[in-house]
């Protein structure tokens, strides 16, 4: 069975509290009010316990991919599936596995390096979302078929096709549309969808990223929610990685902006919903219908 969401990240930060105040202040995140033994702080965005795990760390980077599984069974057969394709995957303490709010989970990485933790079996604790900025909602569900994840993020695979082959085959995503971005050779991006509406869970960039990630989502209900953020993104200083503009194949309207220590924060609004168990990969040669013009930190 496939793949559910990309329900939570674990990000390493060199300022915790610095990110906190981004993802409280302009992001418009819940403080979940939680902290671990190990100085983690812990952000939420719906009756999830957290969906960010902000850790304190020598380096600003993701450090791990959580991705959820339906069932404990579910779970068992994406782990062994793991196993016998030859790739190490280690199955998590109790003690960690309750660190993540989940019944278990085990940790591997992908043919790229990237460190994914398949899970199953959330605990929610059903609190609702206060966000300290007014956001009514993050998207995160689709009211037929439940979770639909945090949002999305793109993660660095030089290798693209084996780290395809990794996400398809073993853990049962299924590849939404295929880009070759204009301007930038042979470089591709592989957009995948778990088994849930959002066009894209994960996708993969055929480069290097120093961050491990060459972005992440969030999306929330409105217009004019993305619009409020860009204000506070503004008043915060906070670094635009691109303007405003609509992608293509998810037809999400967005912004990118910077994190403290450098990881991009795709901020978006009315992206596209499909049948998993129907949609037939696209092949773009465009990832935007207008906007979007990037700004690279240090790059003129
Ligand atoms: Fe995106």
């Amino acid at each position: 069975m496939a793949v559910a969401a990309s329900g939570y990240l674990r990000i390493s930060a060199t300022d915790v509290d610095a990110w906190m105040d981004f993802g409280t202040g302009v992001l418009g995140l819940m403080d979940a009010a939680r902290e671990d033994a190990d100085g983690a702080r812990f952000l939420r965005m719906d009756d999830h316990p957290f969906r960010f795990m902000i850790e304190p760390g020598d380096a600003d980077r993701l450090l791990a991919t959580g991705l959820e599984f339906p069932t404990e069974s579910d779970w068992l057969q994406a782990v062994a599936s793991v196993k016998s394709a030859g790739h190490a995957i280690e199955v998590g303490s109790a003690h960690e596995a309750a660190r993540r709010c989940v019944s278990a989970f085990a940790t591997a990485e992908d043919p790229c390096g990237n460190t994914v933790e398949l899970y199953w079996g959330r605990h929610l604790d059903y609190v609702p979302l206060a966000s300290p900025t007014g956001v009514r909602e993050f998207v995160t569900t689709y009211r037929q078929t439940g979770d639909m994840g945090f949002g999305h993020l793109v993660l660095p695979a030089p290798d693209i096709d084996a780290a395809t082959t990794f996400y398809t085959e073993l853990l049962g995503f299924g590849v939404s549309d295929i880009l070759h971005p204009p301007g930038m050779g042979p470089m591709r991006i592989h957009f995948m969808h778990a088994n849930n509406p959002r066009q894209h869970s994960l996708a993969l960039f055929s480069g290097e990223h120093p961050l491990g990630v060459v972005h992440m989502m969030v999306e929330v209900g409105s217009m004019d929610e993305v619009g409020l953020a860009m204000d506070r993104a503004k008043a915060a200083d906070v670094h635009f990685l691109a303007t405003l503009g609509r992608h293509v194949n998810d037809n999400m309207c967005s912004i990118y902006i910077l994190a403290p220590g450098g990881i991009a924060v795709e901020y978006g609004y009315d992206g596209l919903l499909i049948d998993p168990e129907t949609h037939v990969a696209t092949v773009s040669d465009e990832g935007d219908l207008w906007g979007h013009e990037y700004n690279f930190p240090g790059v003129n």
